[in-house]
């Protein structure tokens, strides 16, 4: 049995979840499908990822066959930058629910701690207008209370920003989602999700190699090659299995089928505790620094304020 984190909800989020960011349109609907099929039970979806329309697909030709049912599925969505105004929150989960054909999702995420202009490119400073978290987590908390999403949460939200929406929440998040793998530990947010039962989820948990937004050497990283080498497991197995010790889930990408098998055999083992202490001689260097984000037109004039410090 594949290992399962459990939620402030109750429900149970498992460990590892395909994730599906920069996969293309074309073949992201051939990995979901080769995913379900190799066993995963998690699917890490975003309106911003531009692919949910063949993700939809995927998952409805797998419940035809009969491969899955939907209750068997945990199946994650996230709410874009342009929609954080509460009247245009039900649109956006309905717009990621029809194209993935489902009735409700396990979790809705707000995607990042910034506002644009409805409609507008991120890429453009003038689209920029300051968030008010609280006013878009009163909207998530309606979709919560319709059972439209299972559960609420957050991603790349610093420990203070996190902090501000536990003290002002109703419906505490359940998940903060950020960028997790041996080369950004996240060692301060870590404790923070740990003390308020905040689960922390990975993305980018191999460092995303060959990414042109990160393209992290995670997997070249001395401690974790000589782990793997020790271990007779691959680089990734080790990046993956490392979080899951820390208690994370991991959301790693792949179109490959062969590596989609590799990645979700990580449940079964460990790295014993030697091994694991000589995880923090590992550089950390934050790979997704939202430089995009920072400007001095913007509501984060720079990415130590997009982080709170945490950079
Ligand atoms: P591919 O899709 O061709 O498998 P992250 O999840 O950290 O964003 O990393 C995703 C990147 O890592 C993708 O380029 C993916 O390529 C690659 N990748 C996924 N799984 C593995 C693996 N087991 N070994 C090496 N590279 C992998």
């Amino acid at each position: 049995m594949a290992t399962r984190f459990v939620l402030n909800t109750g429900a149970k989020m498992p460990a590892v979840g395909l994730g599906t960011w920069q996969s293309d349109p074309g073949v992201v609907g051939e990995a979901v499908y080769a995913a379900v099929k190799a066993g995963y039970r998690h699917i890490d979806c975003a309106r911003a990822y531009n692919n949910e329309k063949e993700v939809g697909l995927a998952l409805k030709k797998l419940f035809e066959e009969g491969t899955v049912k939907r209750e068997d599925l945990f199946i994650t969505s996230k709410l874009w930058c342009g929609h954080h105004a509460p009247e245009d929150v039900p649109e956006a989960i309905g717009d990621s629910l029809n194209d993935l054909q489902l009735e409700y999702l396990d979790l809705y995420l707000i995607h990042w701690p910034f506002r644009v202009k409805k409609g507008t490119s991120i890429n453009n400073p003038e689209n920029y207008i300051p968030p008010d978290i609280p006013a878009t987590w009163g909207a998530m908390e309606k979709l919560h209370d319709a059972g439209k999403a299972r559960a609420i949460g957050v991603s790349n939200f610093s420990s203070k920003k996190l902090g501000d929406l536990l003290s002002v929440a109703r419906v505490p998040p359940a998940v903060n989602q950020v960028e997790c793998h041996p080369g950004w530990q996240q060692s301060k947010l870590h404790a923070f999700c740990q003390s308020t039962g905040v689960h922390l989820s990975a993305y980018s948990p191999l460092g995303s190699p060959g990414s042109t937004w990160m393209n992290g050497n995670v997997l070249k990283e001395p401690v974790v090659l000589s782990v793997a080498e020790k271990l007779g497991k691959t680089p990734a197995q080790v990046a993956l299995r490392w979080n899951i010790q820390m208690g994370h889930s991991v959301l790693p990408k792949s179109v490959s089928e062969e590596r989609i098998k590799q990645n979700l055999d990580v449940n079964d083992w460990s790295i014993p505790d030697d091994l694991l202490a000589k995880f923090s001689e590992i550089k950390q260097v934050r790979l997704l620094r939202g430089n995009f984000i920072a400007n001095p037109d913007s509501v984060y004039k720079t990415v130590e304020e997009l982080w709170d410090g945490e950079i």
